[in-house]
């Protein structure tokens, strides 16, 4: 009896360990930062449909706008929400806080102040930490700024002759990417639930650790949630009757 129960403890304990050392792996460990903008048309057609009584803020020219840079295990999400005792600091934004307003937008107006940056830097910032060139908050949406000015997709989707105002086939905007960027990135979609019409909603591109574009195969949905049966909106304006489904 008394075998049993130390192979018992034994047991317990090596479970114990097994699970320690993975959760220490979850909070650190990521293959890819995906850099992803949204489309704002999309994203306020998506916040309107919460509520009648919302409002937007858009661009003032026509781009896409930042979301994020996410760092991510392939096929799954996350790491997320990495290290708490990294609280969000507005005051360290001061300096980029004019271009912060025009690229980072918070496309929900009526936010509190830094709501959106806020989200950003807890859920995702404070796990790119690990990366040198991303180790502070200040770093962190200056290189979102950086990689937005380098690769907005308003200009990389016109290289390939993709447009706001039509529609595609999604194997035409992802090989679009592709021969422009020469890697692949992701596509996601949202659906119209009156209509079924589908409207690009974001664009994700993958950047090594070293902050080197590369392939995005292996992040979870790739290449894209969006139908390749049926032809997707660029949309130009934001679309109308408020019903989204989030695919
Ligand atoms: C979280 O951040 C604090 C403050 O920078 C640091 O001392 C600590 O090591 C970090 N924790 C992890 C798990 O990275
Ligand atoms: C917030 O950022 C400002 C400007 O970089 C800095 O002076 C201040 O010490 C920071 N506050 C905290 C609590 O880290
Ligand atoms: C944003 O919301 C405020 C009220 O909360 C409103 O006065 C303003 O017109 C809105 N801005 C836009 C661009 O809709």
């Amino acid at each position: 009896m008394h075998k049993y129960n130390i192979a018992l403890y034994i047991f317990l304990l090596s479970l114990l360990c097994i699970t320690h050392g993975k959760q220490f792996e979850k909070s650190n460990d990521f293959d890819v930062l995906i850099f992803t903008q949204l489309w704002p048309m999309t994203a306020c057609f998506i916040w309107k449909e919460n509520s009648e009584k919302h409002s937007c803020l858009l661009p003032k020219r026509d781009e896409w706008t930042i979301h994020g840079i996410w760092p991510t295990k392939y096929n799954t999400k996350g790491p997320e929400f990495c290290n708490s005792s990294l609280p969000f600091n507005a005051s360290a934004l001061a300096p980029l806080q004019d271009e912060l307003k025009e690229n980072w937008i918070d496309i929900q107006n009526g936010s509190e102040p830094y709501t959106f940056w806020k989200h950003e830097w807890n859920k995702h910032g404070t796990c790119a930490v690990v990366i040198k060139a991303l180790n502070n908050e200040y770093k962190y949406f200056q290189e979102g700024l950086k990689l937005h000015d380098t690769y907005n997709m308003i200009n990389v989707l016109a290289k390939a002759n993709v447009l706001p105002g039509q529609k595609y086939m999604i194997e035409t905007m992802l090989t679009g990417i592709q021969k422009v960027l020469n890697k692949k990135g992701q596509i996601m979609c949202v659906q119209n639930k009156k209509t079924g019409e589908l409207y690009v909603s974001e664009i994700r591109l993958c950047f090594d650790k070293a902050l080197q574009l590369t392939d995005c195969d292996g992040i979870y949905h790739f290449p894209t949630n969006c139908n390749k049966f049926k032809e997707i909106i660029y949309p130009s304006n934001v679309p109308s009757n408020y019903h989204v489904i989030q695919l």
